[in-house]
Parts: C-alpha cells; sequence; structure tokens
C-alpha cells in the first residue's frame, strides 16, 4: 500500500507570539495525517487564518481576506482542483458560527482550546461545515504531538514556548478573556520537557509565552504550584540553552521571585515587557488594571535594583472612554519618568462584550489620532537614545544568520536589537561579547572585542548533531 500524497498546509498568523507558536503547533497535529507546509497560497489544500480579536481592524482583516480566499476556491474549482478553509484562533472563538454566517465559504471554525483536535475536525468538515469552540476539559498540550524537530531547526536559534494561556483579569478594554478562556498553566515537567527537546533541536533562546506569563503556576510532580520565578531557575539549568525571556508580564504578577530570578540568572535577559497602559490613575482605575502610577513605578525601581541594565518595554492605550487631555499628560509624564527601551502604542478599540464598549464619554478618532501621534513621537525619541546610550557599550550578541553584506553575521543584543558585525560564518549560533560602535535606523553595529571571542565549539557541534538527525 503506497501513502496517500502528501496535502499542503497554509497557515496565515495574525497577531501575537501566542499564534505564532500555536501555528506551528496545529501544523505539528496535521502532519502525521499527511499535511505537509507550504508558503505558496495558490495550491495549498487546506489554508487556515490564524485570526486576532485584540483591536477592531484585526479582526474585520479576516473577513476581507476570506473574501480573496473564496475567489481563490472558485477558480480552482473550475479548474478542477479544491481547497479546504478554516479560520482558527481568537475570532474564531469569539465570533463562532458567526463567521460562517458571514463568509459562508468557510468550513471550518475553531478555537484555540481545539487545536489537538484539529485532525478529526478537518476530517468532519469533509462532510460538511464544522464549529468547534468548545473549551474542553481535557489538556490540549497533552494531545498535541512534540514541536518537531525540523521545524524547530528551520526556525532557528529561538523559539517561543507558550506555559501560560488565558487569562482571568477582565481588564475593561480587553477581550483576551474572553477569547482565551481563563488561565491555565502547564504542569512543569511538560514544559521542562519541551524545552529540552527544542534545545537538543538547536536551540539557544527561549521566549516563554503567555497572555500573563508572570502568573504561571504550573503544578510539580508533587502537586505543588510552581512560580515562573522558580521555572525560569529550573529552565536555565538546561546544558545548551543560553538565553530566557519571557512576555507578557502584568505589573501585579512581578512577585518576589520572579524579581530575584533577574538578579541571579545571568541567562534571564535584562529586558523586560511590562506594559502599563496608562499614567493616570483616574483610567487605570476605569481600565481595571488593579494598580496605580505609584506602586507601577515602585515596581520598576525595585526591578532596576536587582538589576541594574535592566531595559524595559511597555504597551500603551490612548483614547480610552474618559480619557481627557490632562489623563494623556500623566501618561506621557510616566513614559518619561519610566523611560522604554522600545512601546508598543494603540488607539483604543471598542470591543464588543467588554466594559469599555459600554462607557460613556468614548474619545472622537480625531483626539486619538492626535494623542497617538505625540505619545509614539515620545517613545520613538526614547528610543533612539537608548540605542544611542548602547555606542561604546559591549552587548552580549547571539548570532543568529548570515548578515546583509558578505562577511557579515547579523544577531540579536540581550535588548533583541538587530546587530550586524564582521565575523566568520562558523560563529553562527554562538554569543559574542560585541562593543557596539554605531547606530542605524532600525538596527546596530558593531565588532567582536578582540581576544574576547568565544569559541563554542561545543555548541555548534550540537547543533550540527541535531541538523543531521
Ligand atoms: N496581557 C497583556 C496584554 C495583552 S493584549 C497585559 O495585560 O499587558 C496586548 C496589548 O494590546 C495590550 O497591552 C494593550 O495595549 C493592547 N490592547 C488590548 N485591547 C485593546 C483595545 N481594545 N484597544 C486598543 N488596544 C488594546
Ligand atoms: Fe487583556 Fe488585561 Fe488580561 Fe492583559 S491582563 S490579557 S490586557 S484582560
Ligand atoms: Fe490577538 Fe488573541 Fe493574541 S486576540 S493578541 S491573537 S491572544
Amino acid at each position: 500500500m503506497t501513502d496517500p500524497a502528501p496535502k499542503k498546509l497554509f497557515i496565515k498568523t495574525y497577531g501575537c507570539q501566542m499564534n505564532v507558536y500555536d501555528s506551528d503547533r496545529m501544523a505539528d497535529a496535521l502532519a502525521p495525517h499527511g499535511y505537509v507546509p507550504t508558503t505558496e497560497l495558490e495550491s495549498a489544500d487546506l489554508v487556515v487564518l490564524n485570526t486576532c480579536h485584540i483591536r477592531e481592524k484585526a479582526s474585520e482583516k479576516v473577513f476581507s481576506e476570506l473574501g480573496r480566499l473564496k475567489e481563490l476556491r472558485d477558480e480552482r474549482r473550475a479548474a478542477g482542483e479544491d481547497m479546504m478553509i478554516g479560520v482558527a484562533g481568537c475570532v474564531a472563538q469569539a465570533e463562532g458560527e458567526e463567521i460562517i454566517r458571514r463568509s459562508p465559504a468557510v468550513d471550518l471554525v475553531f478555537g484555540p482550546q481545539s487545536y489537538h483536535r484539529l485532525p478529526d475536525l478537518v476530517a468532519k468538515a469533509l462532510g460538511g461545515q464544522v464549529v468547534d469552540t468548545e473549551f474542553p476539559p481535557e489538556d490540549k498540550f497533552e494531545h498535541l504531538p512534540a514541536p518537531r524537530k525540523e521545524v524547530t531547526i528551520s526556525r532557528g536559534l529561538t523559539a517561543f514556548l507558550t506555559v501560560q494561556e488565558g487569562c482571568d483579569k477582565f481588564c475593561s478594554f480587553c477581550v483576551v478573556p474572553y477569547t482565551r478562556g481563563a488561565e491555565v498553566s502547564r504542569p512543569v515537567n511538560q514544559v521542562l520537557a519541551e524545552a529540552r527537546n527544542l534545545v537538543e533541536a538547536g536551540v539557544r533562546e527561549l521566549t516563554l509565552l503567555g497572555q500573563n506569563v508572570n502568573a504561571y503556576h504550573g503544578l510539580t510532580e508533587s502537586g505543588r504550584a510552581m512560580g515562573l520565578g522558580e521555572l525560569l531557575h529550573r529552565l536555565a539549568e538546561i546544558p545548551g540553552l543560553e538565553r530566557l525571556r519571557y512576555t507578557t508580564s502584568h505589573p501585579r504578577d512581578m512577585d518576589h521571585a520572579l524579581i530575584e530570578a533577574h538578579r541571579d540568572l545571568d541567562k534571564l535577559m535584562p529586558y523586560l515587557h511590562l506594559p502599563v497602559q496608562s499614567g493616570s490613575d483616574r483610567i487605570l482605575k476605569a481600565m481595571n488594571r488593579r494598580h496605580d502610577r505609584d506602586e507601577y513605578l515602585r515596581l520598576i525601581e525595585r526591578i532596576k535594583a536587582a538589576r541594574p541594565d535592566m531595559a524595559l518595554s511597555g504597551d500603551f492605550i490612548v483614547g480610552f472612554p474618559g480619557e481627557t487631555e490632562e489623563d494623556f499628560e500623566a501618561t506621557l509624564a510616566i513614559i518619561r519618568e519610566a523611560q522604554y527601551a522600545s512601546a508598543f502604542s494603540f488607539k483604543y478599540s471598542t470591543r464588543p462584550g467588554t466594559p469599555g464598549a459600554t462607557m460613556n464619554e468614548q474619545v472622537p478618532e480625531e483626539v486619538k489620532v492626535e494623542r497617538l501621534a505625540r505619545l509614539q513621537a515620545l517613545v520613538i525619541e526614547q528610543q533612539r537614545a537608548f540605542n544611542r546610550s548602547c555606542v561604546g557599550r559591549t552587548l552580549d550578541v547571539l548570532l543568529e544568520r548570515k548578515g546583509r553584506m558578505p562577511g557579515q553575521l547579523g544577531g540579536r543584543s540581550p535588548y533583541l536589537q538587530a546587530v550586524h558585525l564582521d565575523a566568520p560564518e562558523h560563529l553562527i549560533g554562538t554569543i559574542q561579547p560585541v562593543e557596539i560602535i554605531d547606530v542605524g535606523n532600525n538596527s546596530l553595529s558593531g565588532k567582536i572585542v578582540m581576544g574576547m571571542e568565544r569559541n563554542s565549539a561545543s555548541l555548534v557541534e550540537s547543533r550540527s548533531f541535531a541538523r543531521s538527525n
């Protein structure tokens, strides 16, 4: 008996890093059923849109994309071929049946908690449209196959690992608690096993993911809940794993053990994404963030006391209902005080079903546009200042790939800055001390500090070993 011809799978990913991770896991789930990832939409047998619901724009994109997919499928059907269309992710979870009502060409709608059921759902969809947005009782991660080495290796030296999903915080602007469900942490051993596999496949840097990653409280084998600080200590013990990061954190969940991990673990990068959203106590309260401006600033002080070279990034929302000019200026003020190495900022987007949607005093669009421009000017200025402050410093750079020019390599600093330098190719996969000599628009350039080049033959060996497996 011969195997059936491989089927081609095209996944388009929107939204956050958790969706990026999930898309790979969907591909893992379908691999044993003959689905091979492709980058060519036109010839795919199954197209999955892994969607994001966080702001209206993100969510509406899906429907225009579905319109284009329908046209493509009509053409292919006319040519005697076919294509299945699936919608996954947070829009799928939030809209469910509504997606099929608006876009009847869709065969399959399934939420983030159903990815382990994907092969069954695809089989069912051959017989008619399927919607699965249940929050099943079983642990999806128990039932998903381990990340495949080929995928990990093709992604290179860095990988994401989801350790926590969902959110119980219910900030009044946010859909995540509805689309991802209640907060769940993966058991410690499951996380450690996945991390070891990734490292064996050549990964040197892991970013732990969760909508509230620092609320992690995974169970140990003996049934004790372990926090993120302790988990990071355990991960740091894995030989060959050189760098650790985590995102996204909530200020309320930065506990003592996690701050101490920043003090004690060299492998934990001194770069923290710690969104504050607003600098106005009145707005923070209306957002249900459950901390005020001073608590946030004091927390940053404690973190910087533990790790003086720590740099911050943040998220900000302008134009939350009721935000006055004075409230907005308080946001600019907290940005000046906290000092960010980078930041993401958004106009408040009304999300159906969230408390913010029915609040009075929605802010007019033109005010949001104007505030966003002022805020972005400030954070860009800070980002440039931070990059300039790196000139003359020696930063560890994980060399990840060949650079744009011959003889150049490219990598990332601890602060996720892209760094270019002249270096021989055999150093790819190693971390080198690099003196930063110049700042470009989107990257830094530097040179390996003479006499300090680290020869990590063992790392390179284990990587080529993984490749030949
Ligand atoms: N859990 C993280 C945030 C996840 S959502 C935290 O609590 O910080 C990522 C970012 O999207 C948020 O930090 C926020 O800045 C932005 N965001 C979420 N909902 C939004 C909305 N309705 N309008 C505009 N921006 C929003
Ligand atoms: Fe959304 Fe707030 Fe949860 Fe972050 S903490 S995911 S902003 S509800
Ligand atoms: Fe978007 Fe869902 Fe992530 S709404 S930001 S894809 S958790």
